[in-house]
């Protein structure tokens, strides 16, 4: 097993809070200590659901200083990438599945200043990713097919999170590492033991009782 880390990030992904309370659930990610806000953003065509666009994180910027942390489950991500910036975004992350000019949509990322982030569904291999690690901050695996909160993680998938934290050694890039779907205390010592830098929890941290302790005990786990 990997040394295991003591800084992992949490991200409390809002997509399981209650949508007509948004304010409240930030102020609950607050008082938890959740370190960023994950936000997801689904079109209803690269993946099944609709959920919000820009307008929502432009109206939940000024409640926190949290990173916001968008991640785009969206067909032609190039198209929005200025309205998600403008909005407040700090990472934007996009499907290596829904675009096929990956390198100008990182750029465009990149140029509207916000941190690059790509990510891969299960059934995706880490090896189509090797062109374009150079040209991003964050890799965001996803451990459940994207689409829904409260799915079974696939096991897996945490392989992928392995593999990449060696191309980083390998290489010496300084990307980090983020897991998406299925996280909580079942999944949480296999999940550290992966190696990820960030951690998003959905169900997890708005179905908890104790929101806070829920982080807690994640990020402890041993
Ligand atoms: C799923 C989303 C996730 C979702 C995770 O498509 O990308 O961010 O909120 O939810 P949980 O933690 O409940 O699996
Ligand atoms: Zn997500």
């Amino acid at each position: 097993m990997k040394e295991l880390k003591n800084n992992v990030l949490s991200a409390p992904s809002l997509l399981s809070a209650d949508f007509s309370r948004m304010n409240e659930a930030i102020n609950l990610i607050e008082e938890a200590g959740g370190d960023w806000v994950h936000l997801d953003v689904m079109d209803g065509s690269f993946v099944p659901v609709i959920t919000f666009g820009t307008k929502l994180i432009q109206d939940l910027r000024p409640l926190t200083d949290k990173i916001f942390d968008v991640h785009l489950m969206i067909n032609n991500p190039g198209q929005h990438i200025q309205g998600f910036a403008k909005a407040g975004a700090d990472y934007i992350t996009i499907h290596y599945e829904a675009e096929i000019h990956v390198h100008r949509v990182l750029q465009q990322i990149k140029d509207a200043g916000c941190k690059v982030g790509i990510s891969i569904v299960p059934s995706t291999p880490v090896s189509v990713l090797e062109n374009v690690l150079p040209f991003v901050d964050l890799v965001l695996i996803m451990s459940v097919n994207p689409g829904y909160g409260g799915q079974l993680l696939i096991e897996d998938t945490l392989k992928k999170v392995e593999k990449l934290a060696d191309i980083r050694n390998e290489t010496g890039l300084d990307y980090l590492i983020s897991i998406d779907g299925g996280v909580n205390r079942e999944t949480a010592s296999k999940v550290m033991a992966s190696g990820v830098d960030v951690f998003v929890a959905g169900s997890a941290f708005f179905g908890a009782e104790n929101p806070k302790e829920e982080l807690e005990f994640i990020k402890k786990v041993r």
